[in-house]
């Protein structure tokens, strides 16, 4: 897949791939999205602790660095999973400036977020573990019990399939009760299949450049 390196309204970068149109963020600013549709929506929303954190495109490893920053500041421990049919090369990474602008103190963990191995679980620290699956979004099998979940697959315009009743219906059953989704299609279509999955959906203003974001909520039954 050919991959252009971009920089976003608040200078810090993402990926362009042509073939598809689709950028792996808003070029509004990486960070910025990243921050208001996963961390504050998402992670920082849930009030569990331990956490298990489930991801659908690990991409940049921005979310997980993001992840790694904010639960290190409230002190909470992380299991992360995260799923990625196509990685991002090493030299890619190399060229990402995602950790000078995402307030890390830390340069070399985005470098260990990358190169650590992919189908094993990975301890980042004392309280981050990290379990990277090279799979499919329809094939992975992450195990159950997923407190947070960040969906980012790229648009459902372009990949209608990971957006469909039978991927969220999945994704249910492997939330804990109480679990937050977030993701940041706000798609009537989206909602309704979130929706008939069981979760209960709102719409919530996105960040710059975007007007509504989706939150979900596996209520507690
Ligand atoms: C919007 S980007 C994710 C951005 C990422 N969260 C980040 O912080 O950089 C979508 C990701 O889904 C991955 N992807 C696309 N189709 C996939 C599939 N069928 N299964 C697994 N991953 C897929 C892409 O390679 C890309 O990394």
């Amino acid at each position: 897949m050919n991959r252009k390196l971009v920089r976003t309204g608040d200078g810090s970068h993402t990926i362009f791939v042509p073939e598809l149109g689709e950028h792996y963020h808003s070029i509004h600013g990486a960070v910025q999205e990243s921050e208001h549709i996963y961390i504050r929506t998402g992670f920082l929303y849930s009030e569990k602790n331990p956490v298990r954190v489930l991801e659908y495109g690990m991409g940049t490893g921005l979310n997980v660095l993001l992840t790694y920053i904010h639960a290190s500041r409230t002190d909470r421990k992380v299991h992360y999973h995260t799923v990625e049919k196509y990685p991002v090369t090493s030299a890619e990474k190399d060229l990402l400036n995602l950790s000078e602008l995402s307030g890390c103190d830390d340069p070399a963990i985005f470098d260990r977020i990358h190169g650590c191995a992919w189908n094993v679980e990975v301890k980042l620290s004392d309280t981050f573990c990290l379990y990277k699956e090279k799979a499919d979004f329809r094939l992975a099998a992450p195990g159950s019990g997923f407190d947070v979940i960040y969906f980012d697959a790229f648009a459902p315009e372009v990949q209608p399939g990971l957006w469909s009743a039978e991927m969220f219906s999945r994704v249910f059953a492997l939330a804990a009760p109480g679990a937050v989704l977030t993701t940041y299609s706000a798609r009537g279509q989206v909602r309704r299949h979130l929706n008939a999955a069981g979760f209960t959906t709102e719409k919530l203003p996105g960040p710059p450049g975007k007007r509504e974001i989706t939150r979900a909520v596996k209520k507690f039954s």
